[in-house]
């Protein structure tokens, strides 16, 4: 490396939303859909914590009680994960920014590399609801694809739809208590990005109340003309 910047134009979308608004749930689509890299800060929080990291035993107490992980250590570890090659396909952000100080890093951050951000959605669910998303939510352990007791369920039960695998796990802050400090925390922290993004002219609004299927229509309309 020879500290010179490249500049880049590839695509950099942000998924704002309370827990269980189907962040991961779209970004795991979007990614597919227009091969760009789902970017989970939980997803890296969760894998620092197993790998007993510095930042993730520092997080871990932090995100048992549903509360947010300092900016310091999210930021760092979002922008080692953004030096990553295959982050130039372009970028879906599931759960960053979540702070206005997170945010204001990563328009530093892109302004390094001469980008900007194409759209910060904001995916609208009411909060009752979310409770209900989360008590059933269950991932693949293998290849992590999500389901839902209810809403999305493997075609052939017990057995991961994706990559075939039959162990299935659930996250340990998924439980009443957890989720409504961290729909606390979305309100008081989060919530204030969605009028951040309104003045930078870069915000779109999806009712996020209505069919996995419908919702994700909606974000790749949204998609497309962003990045045309
Ligand atoms: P994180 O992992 O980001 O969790 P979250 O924001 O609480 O979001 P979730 O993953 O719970 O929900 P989701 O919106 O992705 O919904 P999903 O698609 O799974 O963060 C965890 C913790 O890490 C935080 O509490 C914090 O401590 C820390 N952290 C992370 N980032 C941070 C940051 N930037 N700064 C500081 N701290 C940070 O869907 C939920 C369920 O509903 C699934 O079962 C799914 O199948 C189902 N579902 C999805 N869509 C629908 C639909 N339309 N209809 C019916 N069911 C649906």
């Amino acid at each position: 490396m020879d500290g010179t910047i490249t500049p880049t134009t590839a695509p950099v979308l942000i998924l704002l939303g309370p827990p269980g608004a189907g962040k991961g749930t779209q970004a795991r689509m979007l990614e597919e859909q227009f091969g760009l890299v789902q970017l989970s800060t939980g997803d890296l929080l969760r894998a620092a914590v197993a790998a007993g990291t510095e930042a993730g035993k520092q997080a871990k107490a932090v995100m048992e009680a549903g509360d947010l992980v300092s900016d310091e250590i999210v930021i760092a570890i979002l922008r080692d994960r953004l030096a990553d090659a295959d982050c130039a396909r372009g970028v879906i952000l599931d759960g960053f920014p979540r702070t206005k100080v997170q945010a204001q890093a990563l328009d530093d951050l892109l302004a390094e590399t001469g980008q900007q951000i194409d759209a910060a959605i904001s995916l609208d669910v009411d909060d009752a609801a979310m409770v209900t998303r989360i008590a059933g939510r269950y991932t693949c352990g293998n290849c992590g694809e999500g389901y839902h007791d209810s809403f999305k369920t493997p075609a052939k039960s017990g057995v991961c739809d994706n990559c075939g695998g039959t162990e299935f796990k659930r996250r340990a802050d998924d439980n009443a208590e957890t989720v409504a400090s961290r729909l606390d925390a979305y309100h008081a922290q989060t919530a204030p990005l969605i009028e951040y993004y309104a003045q930078a002219g870069a915000l779109s609004r999806v009712d996020a109340m209505g069919s996995i299927e419908d919702i994700a229509a909606d974000l790749a309309a949204i998609v497309k003309t962003a990045t045309a």
